[in-house]
């Protein structure tokens, strides 16, 4: 029986997240210095640029499919990542998307700073769409998932970056998601969290479910991924099997 991984199985599966042309600008402002801020005084347009993060960035993601997304740093993976998850919205092109989203973003994301571990469960998990009760059940497998649980009273702006991840991690593999999106975080954990993230990773790629994945470790990308995308300025400059891909970000690198 072909794996879920197979590409014979992949091509009938439906299509969960489309990127059609999207496009993503930040407007950059320059610090001035104090004889430029005199000599402009009032007219601070010189020191506004616009800067595209992401440019005309177009694909589709089958169910089931675990895809690397792969550049240099400032290459636009977390501003994509953050489009795709809707948590920044495009200034061109749309996305469309199936099914229940979790998502590992940037440190902290997603977490109130105030709150306890505990207020950040259940405030995450409304979130993502579960009520009350779902969440009273899957609370002790989300702490216990963690290992923070000397901890889990204690608002979060204490936690150790490692701490955060964990308790981030544990809530997005328990919130039952369609599509996992995963920013470089896991890249914090100490080794034997990371074998276990890697192993509920698996065990997600098993049950058929979509995995977004940011990654600079090249022997991570071989290992789970199906697909690569590689960006470089904001584009897209390769779509295709991991080999490939990994080869075509070493070329990047030299743009
Ligand atoms: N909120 C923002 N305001 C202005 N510029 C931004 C903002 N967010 C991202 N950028 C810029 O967009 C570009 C892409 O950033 P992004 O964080 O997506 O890169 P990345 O590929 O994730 O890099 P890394 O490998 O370092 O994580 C960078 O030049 C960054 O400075
Ligand atoms: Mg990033």
């Amino acid at each position: 029986m072909p794996s879920q991984s197979d590409p014979r199985v992949l091509a009938k599966a439906p299509t969960v997240v489309r990127a059609t042309d999207v496009s993503k600008r930040f407007v950059i402002r320059k610090e001035k210095s104090l004889k430029e801020r005199i000599v402009n005084f009032g007219r601070s347009q010189k020191h506004k640029d616009d800067f595209w993060a992401l440019r005309n960035v177009s694909f589709e993601i089958k169910a089931g499919t675990t895809i690397g997304l792969v550049g240099a740093n400032g290459s636009g993976k977390s501003t994509l990542l953050k489009v795709l998850g809707g948590i920044i919205q495009p200034n061109d092109g749309t996305v469309e998307r199936r099914g229940r989203l979790a998502a590992l973003l940037e440190l902290g994301a997603g977490f109130h700073p105030d709150l306890t571990g505990r207020e950040n469960v259940y405030l995450n998990s409304s979130i993502l769409g579960l009520s009350r009760k779902q969440t009273d059940e899957y609370f002790q497998s989300i702490v216990d998932f963690s290992e923070i649980e000397e901890f889990i009273d204690t608002q979060v702006k204490f936690y150790s970056s490692g701490m955060y991840v964990r308790l981030a991690f544990a809530i997005a593999v328990h919130v039952d998601p369609d599509i996992l999106l995963v920013d470089e975080v896991l890249a914090v954990g100490d080794e034997p969290f990371q074998a276990k993230c890697m192993s509920k990773i698996r065990q997600f790629q098993a049950e058929g479910r979509t995995i977004i994945l940011v990654s600079h470790s090249a022997g991570q990308i071989e290992d789970l991924c199906d697909r690569v995308v590689v960006l470089s300025h904001g584009n897209v400059v390769f779509d295709g099997d991991a080999a490939g891909g990994l080869l075509a970000l070493r070329e990047s690198f030299e743009h």
